[in-house]
């Protein structure tokens, strides 16, 4: 309430600031209609940037608040839990920040020059260039815009960047995270700046209103969980494999607000349209009405997108890489990329769970809780963590996982393979360094990363593909690869995201199954209904760990798409269904999005594919294969013309051998062929791997990762093809399950030229096109040149390796030893004389935390750990470490 006093304080403050200004004059004359060229002065623009500051910092302020109060007192609702699931990164959160700043700005004075003239003006052409900038800059939009350097040195043209930044070097921000979508299609937005489609219930698209969303999720999408058909021929695993790949491809913030920015109204209780809140209305006819009127909904968040003026209009941000790179796995920013390490470990291996293994298999790192409340990953019918155990409470962290996408929580599935590959990439740096002793931490860390990069591309183009479009339009609409094209913008495009690559959402099965050994039920982890296994992340750490989700995925069948079977109950009327409140319709959302987004509607898209467009409902009855569905539509939209592209998509019949129509095939074909022909790192690339590390790669199966990454000893030589029978799974150790020989990741000890390439005592090496280049271990300075070359002519290197010299922590000016300690140098490390008593004492009661604590702070003890051998010889230390602490006791007391 009084937020909203604030607020309307605020305009009218505007009103009266405006009519005070010598600038009004500009105003009487886009009032007479004659504006021309008239711009509002820097003044009133000054004055609205200064009004909207606040009004923006007070709903990001009350929507903190909001959620606070919510998580202390164990509310944690549906709508809570799809924030969580949209959680973002610093750098995206800043960027957003700033166009919600500009965005409220712009509005701001768009309103008020409709309030004093009660003409609709396009505000941006009242802007004059210089405030335009000053906009940009004061907003924090025009950081945003700048251009990056790339480096061009042999290892950042070795290995991608985490950002996706650099990838093309003409245009260094094409695919990169963080970038407003691509459009194949102008947006239809309901105004020409962005209000959503549907915003006015009695706005007309050719002559018709949109009808709610939910009717749509109603009539045509409602599918009760007993009444589906199991997909003959494909296993669910290629199900959650759509989602895993969607996950390294697509992640759309919503607005950090859950207020109104103009009204602080709460977008959680209120059915008015009022930015970022786009309510979606439950119809008379739902069962859900009399529980409430509306479900909530946040508008996608604005990206400071250029668009020239006066033109500019809303586009929505992909706040992660579009390429297929893993960043699911590594995360889209440097200090994500960074905290997701063990940052000790020797071989450059990602951090792990310190809580809890599977079996001895590591799992990954909880999330920090924020907040000692509510822990959303727990389970659900406590409302406090009585569940978790001491360690857990005292630490402050949730049951939730943390790794490269924020949506890893999201179901069972997909934690599962993102534990298979965190446990592939550590897996494989041990490996590489058994082959490339010199290799240091970052080298191996990088040299993995690429390589599970690739498997994705692989595993996504040669298994996963093929089935959803069936080979005839694979071969049709996906050549085979002919090198990179530095011209083809391999950026996400928003009906991708918003519409075409949702289409699995309605191949989920309802049940989510779990078998035990022999892949046989298991009454300790019984199938889940698909509710029950949405944010029950403490499953995997009681129940069985990650093989019994595997099981089930390898051996279940995907749901059937069939038009009077779209999309299960558990997903229209359970999703994210947390302790009270409502829960949420995945059919609805997708429609709001896309509503969100501006995107213009079904026979635009068939156009746009140059397929038919449908004019009546005889000629969509005809293109869907099906009266009764074509007249649904007819009774909802009025026209073919405006239904909602993602659900006209899903309603045509399956081309053959493929699972998706002839629109579908199109809109996903032509972005999986940007993603791989604009990627200059595609695996395929000549030089991104030799040819015998290609020849490696051509082998690899999911079968086999998941048999190098768990118990399970059988699987399917297919698993994306269903297998029917258990005894069906072949063991791992058949030969058609292959492995993947990592020998020509070994680097070569000579040169061709130049002979025995030069190793240093103590540092590193890589040899990156006849360049060595050399790092020293921690604890030594580097004496000499830190690379050097070989010149083919005279067939010797460029100079003598340089040395790895002992520093002398000691001798620097500031001591690094506490006071009244004594300070002895020792080759790598230093020793501050009596701490070890002390150091002895902290540890005597196996307290991890301060252990931890200590080797962050603290190189001294961590030298000490390596000289004693305990880092190389447990492999994990620091966040990663699994072992006994019993070990480090005699070692560390002198
Ligand atoms: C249990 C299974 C799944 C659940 C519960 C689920 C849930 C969701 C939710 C809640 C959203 C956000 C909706 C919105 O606010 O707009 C979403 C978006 C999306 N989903 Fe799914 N999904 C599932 C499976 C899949 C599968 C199998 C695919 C693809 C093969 C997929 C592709 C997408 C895409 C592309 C988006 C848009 C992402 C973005 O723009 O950030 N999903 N999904």
């Amino acid at each position: 309430m009084e937020m909203a006093l604030v607020i309307s304080a605020s305009l009218v403050g505007l009103t009266l600031v405006l009519l005070s200004f010598p600038e009004h004059g500009s105003l009487n004359r886009v009032l007479d209609g004659t504006s021309g060229t008239v711009y509002l002065g820097s003044a009133l623009v000054n004055e609205a940037l200064h009004r909207a500051t606040e009004l923006t910092d007070a709903a990001y302020a009350h929507t903190r608040e909001r959620v606070k109060k919510s998580w202390s007192e164990s509310s944690l609702r549906s709508i809570d839990l799809l924030a969580q699931f949209k959680q973002i990164e610093t750098s995206t959160r800043t960027q957003i920040q700033a166009a919600e700043l500009l965005d409220n700005t712009v509005e701001l004075i768009r309103e008020m020059v409709y309030t004093n003239t009660m003409k609709q003006p396009n505000p941006y052409e009242l802007l004059g260039e210089q405030d335009m900038e000053n906009l940009l800059q004061v907003s924090g939009c025009a950081t945003d815009v700048h251009t990056p350097t790339c480096q061009t040195d042999c290892l950042s043209e070795r290995y991608r960047s985490i950002t996706g930044e650099c990838n093309n070097r003409q245009h260094p921000k094409w695919g990169a995270a963080n970038i407003p979508y691509s459009r194949w299609l102008p947006p239809e937005y309901e105004d020409v700046w962005g209000m959503p489609r549907g915003w006015d219930p009695k706005h007309k698209y050719n002559n018709f209103s949109l009808p709610p969303v939910r009717l749509v999720s109603q009539e045509v999408l409602f599918t009760h969980n007993s009444n589906i058909s199991e997909d003959s021929t494909l296993s669910h695993m290629l199900v959650d494999w759509g989602q895993w790949i969607d996950h390294d491809l697509v992640l759309t913030p919503q607005s950090p607000s859950t207020v109104t920015f103009k009204t602080g109204a709460d977008c959680t209780h209120t059915c008015s349209r009022n930015t970022p809140c786009f309510p979606i209305q439950i119809p008379l006819s739902d069962p859900r009405n009399g529980v409430q009127s509306c479900m909530p909904f946040f508008r996608s968040a604005p990206s400071c997108s250029p668009g020239d003026l006066p033109h500019r209009h809303r586009e929505q941000l992909n706040a992660i890489t579009s390429y297929i790179d893993a960043n699911m796995v590594y995360g889209s920013s440097a200090e994500q990329a960074l905290a997701l390490r063990n940052q000790s470990s020797p071989f450059g291996a990602m951090a792990v769970n310190l809580q809890h293994s599977d079996q001895d298999l590591p799992l990954m790192p909880f999330l920090p809780r924020l907040r000692a409340h509510l822990d959303p990953c727990g389970p659900r019918n406590s409302t406090t963590t009585g569940a978790l155990d001491r360690s857990q409470l005292q630490e402050n962290i949730t049951s939730c996982f943390q790794a490269g996408d924020s949506r890893v929580n999201e179901h069972l599935g997909l934690i599962a393979l993102h534990t298979v590959f965190l446990r592939e990439h550590n897996r494989l740096v041990r490996e590489l360094h058994h082959l490339n002793p010199h290799w240091s931490p970052d080298t191996l860390y990088q040299e993995a990363r690429k390589i599970i990069g690739a498997m994705q591309q692989i595993l996504t183009w040669e298994h996963y593909l093929p089935r959803v479009l069936g080979e005839r339009v694979m071969s049709r609409l996906m050549p085979p690869y002919h090198g990179y094209h530095p011209g083809v913008d391999p950026s996400i495009a928003n009906t991708f995201a918003t519409a075409a690559f949702r289409f699995a959402h309605v191949t989920v099965q309802p049940v989510v199954t779990r078998l035990g050994p022999g892949y046989t039920y298991n009454s300790e982890y019984p199938p889940l209904p698909l509710h029950q296994s949405l944010f029950a992340s403490w499953r995997v750490t009681q129940e069985g760990g990650i093989d019994p989700v595997l099981r089930g995925l390898l051996l279940s069948p995907a749901k059937l798409q069939t038009p009077g079977q779209m999309m299960v109950e558990e997903l229209t009327e359970r999703l994210f269904q947390a302790q009270g409140g409502m829960p949420l319709d995945l059919g609805a959302l997708n429609l709001q999005r896309g509503r969100d987004h501006g995107i213009p509607g079904y026979s635009s898209w068939r156009r746009f594919c140059e397929l038919s467009a449908p004019n009546t409902t005889s000629e969509l009855a005809e293109i869907l294969g099906n009266f009764t569905l074509a007249h649904k539509f007819q009774l909802l939209y009025g026209t073919p013309h405006n239904i909602d592209v993602w659900v006209g998509a899903i309603s045509e019949p399956a081309l053959p051998g493929g699972r998706v129509g002839p629109l579908l095939s199109c809109l996903l074909a032509r972005q999986f062929r940007a993603l791989r022909d604009g990627d200059r790192f595609w695996w395929e690339r000549k030089g991104v791997f030799s040819k015998s590390q290609k020849e490696q790669l051509r082998t690899v199966s999911l079968s086999r990762i998941i048999c190098d990454n768990s118990h399970i000893t059988r699987v399917p030589v297919d698993p994306f093809s269903r297998t029917e029978r258990p005894e069906d799974m072949l063991a791992c150790s058949h030969p058609l399950i292959p492995h993947l020989d990592l020998s020509p990741w070994k680097e070569p000890d000579t040169d061709p030229s130049c002979g025995p390439i030069p190793r240093i005592q103590s540092g590193y090496s890589i040899l990156c096109n006849s360049v060595i280049f050399y790092q020293c271990h921690s604890g030594f300075k580097l004496v000499g040149s830190s690379s050097i070359s070989c010149d083919p002519k005279s067939q010797q290197w460029s100079s003598s390796p340089p040395a790895c010299h002992d520093i002398n922590e000691c001798e620097e000016l500031i001591s690094p030893c506490p006071q009244n300690l004594e300070c002895f140098n020792t080759a790598s490390s230093f020793i501050c004389s009596g701490q070890f008593s002390s150091f002895y004492k902290m540890f005597n009661a196996h307290d991890y935390s301060n252990l931890e604590h200590f080797i962050l702070r603290s190189r001294v003890l961590w030298t000490l750990c390596c000289l004693h051998r305990l880092c190389s010889d447990s492999g994990d230390w620091g966040r990663g470490h699994g072992g006994d602490d019993s070990d480090l006791l005699p070692k560390v007391k002198h």
